[in-house]
C-alpha cells in the first residue's frame, strides 16, 4: 500500500518554525538563526560574474580546486597536513551533516549528540538508520559536558559523537583543556568525532578552539558561508577533515545527495575570501556590542538568569516562571510582540529556557528586552515562585 516511511513519520517539524507561523508582522524577531547582514559586494559582483562567464554548470563533486585549497590554507595552521582533497564542497552545512552521517552511521549504529542542540542533528542520525543517543550541556556548566555523562551513554554501538562549538542554541565554547577531555573521551572508545564549527568566526573572548589539530585523526568538520559572510539563502558549505578515506567516502554520498555545490557560487566565496577575509571580523565586533547588551538586559530582570554567551549570536536565558512550560512562555512573550524560540525545541532538557537570537540592532534589542521584562513581571506577580 503507498504510505509514508517509517522515518517521514517519526521526525516531527521543528519548534522554532511554529513559533513564525504564529507571529504577526510586527513581532520583534529574536527568532532567526542568520545574520542580518548582506554578503559582502565583491562575493555578489564574483557570483554574477561567474555566471556571465558561463560558470553554470556541474562542478566536480569535491568542488572548485582552488577554493578547496583556500580552504584548506584557512586551517593549515591547525593542521599541516590539510590539502585540496581534506575539503568537500557542499550546498551548506546542513548538506555536510548528512554526508558524514550518510558515511559513517550504520543501522542501529549510536551517535552521541549534545543537548540543547541543534535541531537537525537527531533526525539526521534517524535518517541515516542509526540512534541519536544525548548527552546533557548543563547550565550550571555552562553548556559544557561533563566527561563523566558521556561514559555512562557509551556503548558498543557508539560509533560517533558530535560536538558544536560555538553552540546553536546556547553560544557555549570550550577552552583547550576542556576540547582535550573530549577528544581523549572520542580516543578512549575509538569514536568518530563530527565537529561542527559553522560559528567559528563569531567567537568573542579569545581565539576559536577547533576539535582540528588536537592530535587526532578521526575528526571531520563540517562547516559552511552561511554564518561567516552571511550567506544563509546561498546555501554553501564544506566538510573537511584530514582523514583521506572519511573524505572519499563523505565526497561519494554529496554525490549521491546533490552531485556537487553550486558551480558560480564556488567563484563567489573564493573572492569573498580572497578580498573580504575582514567582514567576518566587522560582524563579529557588531555581535559582541548587541551580546553585552542583551546579556545585561537578561540579568537585570528578576527571575532570569542568562550566561554570557563566548560565540554564535544567542543567547539561551533560563526563566523561573512557575507553572509555565517553554512553549507556553514563548507564546506569552508573541502576545507581547516578541518573536523568540522555546527551549523545548531544543531537547527537553532546553525547558525552563528561551532561546534569542541577536541578529536585530541594538535598539531593536531594547525594545524586546523592555517587552520581555514587561511578560516576565506580569507572569511572576500573577504565579510567583513558591
Ligand atoms: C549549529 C549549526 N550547524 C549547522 C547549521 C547549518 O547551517 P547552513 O545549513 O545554513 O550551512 C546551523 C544553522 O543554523 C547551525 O546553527
Amino acid at each position: 500500500m503507498a504510505g509514508f516511511s517509517d522515518r517521514a513519520k517519526a521526525i516531527k517539524p521543528t519548534g522554532i518554525r511554529r513559533m513564525f507561523d504564529l507571529a504577526g508582522d510586527d513581532a520583534i524577531q529574536f527568532g532567526l538563526g542568520e545574520p542580518d547582514f548582506q554578503p559582502p559586494p565583491v562575493a555578489i559582483e564574483a557570483f554574477h560574474r561567474a555566471m556571465v562567464e558561463g560558470r553554470n554548470k556541474y562542478t566536480s563533486t569535491g568542488g572548485l580546486p582552488e577554493l578547496r585549497r583556500k580552504i584548506a590554507e584557512s586551517w593549515k595552521h591547525l593542521d599541516d597536513s590539510l590539502d585540496e582533497t581534506s575539503v568537500c564542497m557542499t550546498m551548506s552545512g546542513t548538506n555536510a551533516l548528512l554526508d558524514i552521517f550518510l558515511a559513517i552511521v550504520n543501522p542501529g549504529d549510536q551517535v552521541l549528540i549534545p543537548e540543547p542542540y541543534f535541531p537537525l542533528y537527531p533526525p539526521d542520525v534517524l535518517i541515516c538508520g542509526g540512534e541519536a543517543v544525548t548527552y546533557p550541556c548543563r547550565f550550571e556548566n555552562e553548556f559544557v559536558p561533563d566527561i563523566a555523562d558521556l561514559e555512562k551513554i557509551v556503548s558498543d554501538r557508539t560509533v560517533a559523537i558530535l560536538y558544536n562549538f560555538p553552540s546553536n542554541p546556547t553560544g557555549a565554547t570550550v577552552n583547550s583543556d576542556q576540547r582535550d577531555l573530549l577528544v581523549s573521551f572520542a580516543r578512549k572508545h575509538d569514536l568518530w568525532i563530527v565537529t561542527d564549527e559553522v560559528y567559528d568566526k563569531i567567537v568573542y573572548d579569545g581565539p576559536h578552539v577547533s576539535f582540528l589539530g588536537a592530535g587526532y585523526d578521526k575528526v571531520i568538520m563540517l562547516n559552511s558561508f552561511s554564518k561567516t559572510f552571511a550567506m544563509t539563502g546561498w546555501r554553501i558549505g564544506y566538510v573537511l577533515s584530514s582523514h583521506r578515506v572519511a573524505m572519499e567516502q563523505v565526497t561519494k554520498m554529496q554525490y549521491y545527495v546533490t552531485a556537487c555545490s553550486n558551480d558560480a557560487m564556488q567563484y563567489a566565496v573564493l573572492e569573498a575570501m580572497e578580498k573580504a577575509s575582514s567582514y567576518p571580523d566587522e560582524m563579529r565586533i557588531e555581535f559582541q556590542t548587541r551580546r553585552d547588551l542583551i546579556t545585561k538586559r537578561l540579568n537585570q530582570m528578576e527571575g532570569v538568569s542568562c550566561h554570557e554567551p563566548k560565540g554564535a549570536f544567542y543567547v539561551f536565558p533560563k526563566f523561573d516562571t512557575p507553572g509555565l512550560n517553554s512553549e507556553q512562555l514563548a507564546i506569552e512573550m508573541l502576545n507581547e510582540g516578541v518573536l523568540c524560540s522555546p527551549g523545548s525545541a531544543f531537547g527537553a532538557s532546553g525547558e525552563g529556557h528561551l532561546r534569542f537570537a541577536y541578529t536585530i540592532s541594538a535598539h531593536e534589542i531594547d525594545r524586546g528586552m523592555d517587552r520581555v521584562k514587561t511578560v516576565v513581571d506580569r507572569l511572576r506577580n500573577s504565579n510567583p515562585p513558591g
